[in-house]
C-alpha cells in the first residue's frame, strides 16, 4: 500500500508531516512521490494566509479524480485550515475520508484507526490480489540522519494578525523526559542533527523532579547527549532571546550557528499594533549580543508588508531594520486578513498595488543580501551533514550540493565553487 504526503505550510507542519503518516506507515504503508500512485494521501493544511488555504482547498479539489478511479482509495485532510474549516470542507468535498483538525494531532493516530482501521484492512487485501509493483523512488519523511523533535505546541500570543492561537490553541510543553527520550531514540536510531520545533519553541519549558527546567537548560542538556552532532530549532519568539538563551547558545558546541528571527515590521508603532511584544532597537541589540556570543551566526526572518495602516514611512522602517539585520534568508509576505483576529477588523488600508509594489522591494534587498551571502561563501570549506545523495547542509543553514558523495550521516569538508538557485555547489576530495 502506498501513501503521498503533501503538505502546505510552515516547518512546523512538515514535521506534522511525519506524525500524520504514522499511524498509516505502521500499517505497512510505504512512501511515493505522486499522488496519481498512491493508495493513501495525507493532506497537510496550513490557514496561516488566505493562498496557503486556497492551496489546499484546490488540491482537494484536484483528487476528485484520483478519488473516482478507485474509490478504495483514502484521503485524509488534517492540520490547521482543517481545524478552521472542517465542517465545510466535508460538505464541499464529499469524497474526503476524514477531516482532523490541527488540536486534535494528539489523539489523531486513534481518530484514524477507528474512522479507518477496517478500510485500510479491505485496501490491504485488495491489493495483496496485485503483483509486486515497481515503486517510484520513495520520498521518505525526512532524511534519516537529520531529525525533527515537536517540544511545544499552540501558541499564547495573541499577535492581531494570527490566526496560528486559535487553530492550534493554548501552548502545550512535552514534559523534559520525554523530549529527551525521544531525542536519544532518534539519536540512537542515527539521527546526528536534531530540530526543536514549536510555535515559539523558545517559551518552552519543563520540570525534572520538580525543578525548572527553562529552553536554555534544555539546549545545554542536549549540548551533553553523545552523537548529536547538531541542534537547531524553530521557530523561537524574539521576546524569549534572552541572555540565558545567547549564553547556552554561544557556549553549547552542538547548537547550529543558526536563529530564525521573525520581525514582521521595521516600525515600532506597527510593531505595538500587531501586538509583537518588542521593538525595532530591542531586535537590533539582540542580535548584535548574539552575534557577538556566537561569531559566525546567520539569522533569517518573517516579514509583512501592508498591515492595515502602514505608511511609507512604516514600511522605510521595515527596509531600515533589513539592512541593519542583514538576514541571510527572509520569507516576505503579503498582509492577508485572517477571519476572527483582531487585525481583521481592522480595514484592509493599503491598496493592493501598493502592497505589491512594496513586496518586490522587500524581496529585492532580501534577495540581494541572500546573494550576498551566498557569494561570500564561494571559495571557502564548509562541514556539511552529508544527507545522501550529495544534499546537506552547513552549520548556518545553507544547502549545499556537490559531486563525491558518500553514504549520509557523515560530515564533509565541501569546498565551494558556486552556487546554482540558491544551493552552494562544491567538492570534496575528502573520501575517508
Ligand atoms: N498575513 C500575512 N502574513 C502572515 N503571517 C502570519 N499571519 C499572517 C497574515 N495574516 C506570516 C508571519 C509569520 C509567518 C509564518 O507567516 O510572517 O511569521
Ligand atoms: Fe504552520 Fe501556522 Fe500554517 Fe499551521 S497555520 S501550518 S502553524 S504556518
Amino acid at each position: 500500500m502506498r501513501l503521498h504526503v503533501v503538505t502546505f505550510g510552515c516547518q512546523m507542519s512538515v514535521a506534522d508531516g511525519e506524525e500524520l503518516a504514522s499511524p498509516l506507515t505502521g500499517r505497512g504503508f510505504t512512501a511515493v512521490a505522486e499522488p496519481a500512485d498512491a493508495d493513501a494521501i495525507v493532506l497537510n493544511t496550513c490557514t496561516v494566509r488566505q493562498h496557503a488555504e486556497d492551496k489546499a482547498v484546490s488540491f482537494i479539489g484536484r483528487l476528485r479524480d484520483w478519488k473516482e478511479k478507485d474509490p478504495g482509495r483514502v484521503l485524509i485532510v488534517a492540520g490547521c485550515a482543517a481545524e478552521r474549516l472542517g465542517p465545510w470542507i466535508q460538505k464541499r468535498f464529499p469524497y474526503v475520508d476524514l477531516v482532523v483538525g490541527a488540536k486534535s494531532i494528539e489523539d489523531y493516530p486513534r481518530i484514524v484507526e477507528e474512522a479507518l482501521g477496517a478500510r485500510f484492512d479491505a485496501l490491504a487485501e485488495a491489493r495483496q490480489a496485485f503483483p509486486p509493483e515497481t515503486l517510484d523512488k520513495p520520498t521518505g519523511w525526512a532524511s534519516p540522519c537529520t531529525a525533527f523533535v515537536t517540544i511545544m505546541r499552540g501558541c499564547n500570543y495573541s499577535c492581531s494578525y494570527c490566526i496560528v492561537p486559535s487553530v492550534r490553541g493554548r501552548e502545550l510543553y512535552r514534559p523534559y523526559e520525554t523530549v529527551m527520550a525521544e531525542v536519544r531514540e532518534k539519536v540512537g536510531r542515527g539521527a546526528k542533527e536534531i530540530t526543536l520545533l514549536g510555535q515559539t519553541v523558545n517559551s518552552w519549558n519543563g520540570n525534572e523532579g520538580g525543578a525548572r527546567i527553562s529552553f536554555p537548560e534544555l539546549l545545554r542538556r542536549l549540548g551533553r547527549v553523545e552523537g548529536l552532532e547538531r541542534v537547531r530549532f524553530e521557530s523561537p519568539h524574539p521576546h524569549f532571546v534572552n541572555d540565558d538563551l545567547i549564553d547556552a547558545m554561544g557556549t553549547t558546541k552542538n547548537i547550529c550557528e543558526q536563529i530564525h528571527l521573525p520581525l514582521q515590521s521595521g516600525s515600532d508603532r506597527l510593531l505595538k499594533i500587531m501586538r509583537r511584544n518588542y521593538d525595532a532597537g530591542s531586535i537590533l541589540d539582540k542580535t548584535a549580543r548574539l552575534r557577538r556570543a556566537m561569531h559566525d551566526i546567520e539569522v533569517s526572518t518573517d516579514i509583512i508588508v501592508g498591515f492595515p495602516s502602514e505608511t511609507d514611512e512604516d514600511f522605510e522602517r521595515t527596509l531600515d531594520l533589513v539592512r541593519r539585520l542583514r538576514p541571510s534568508w527572509s520569507y516576505t509576505f503579503k498582509y492577508s486578513p485572517r477571519e476572527g483576529t483582531e487585525s481583521a477588523g481592522m480595514t484592509d488600508d493599503v491598496p493592493e498595488a501598493v502592497k505589491e509594489e512594496r513586496l518586490s522591494r522587500l524581496n529585492a534587498l532580501c534577495d540581494g543580501l541572500t546573494e550576498e551571502a551566498l557569494a561570500a561563501r564561494i571559495g571557502k570549506v564548509v562541514d556539511v551533514l552529508d544527507e545522501g545523495g550529495g544534499f546537506g547542509r552547513t552549520r548556518d543553514g545553507f544547502k549545499v550540493s556537490w559531486t563525491g558523495s558518500r553514504p549520509a550521516g557523515r560530515t564533509v569538508k565541501v569546498r565551494v565553487t558556486g552556487t546554482s538557485k540558491r544551493i552552494l555547489k562544491g567538492e570534496t576530495d575528502d573520501r575517508a
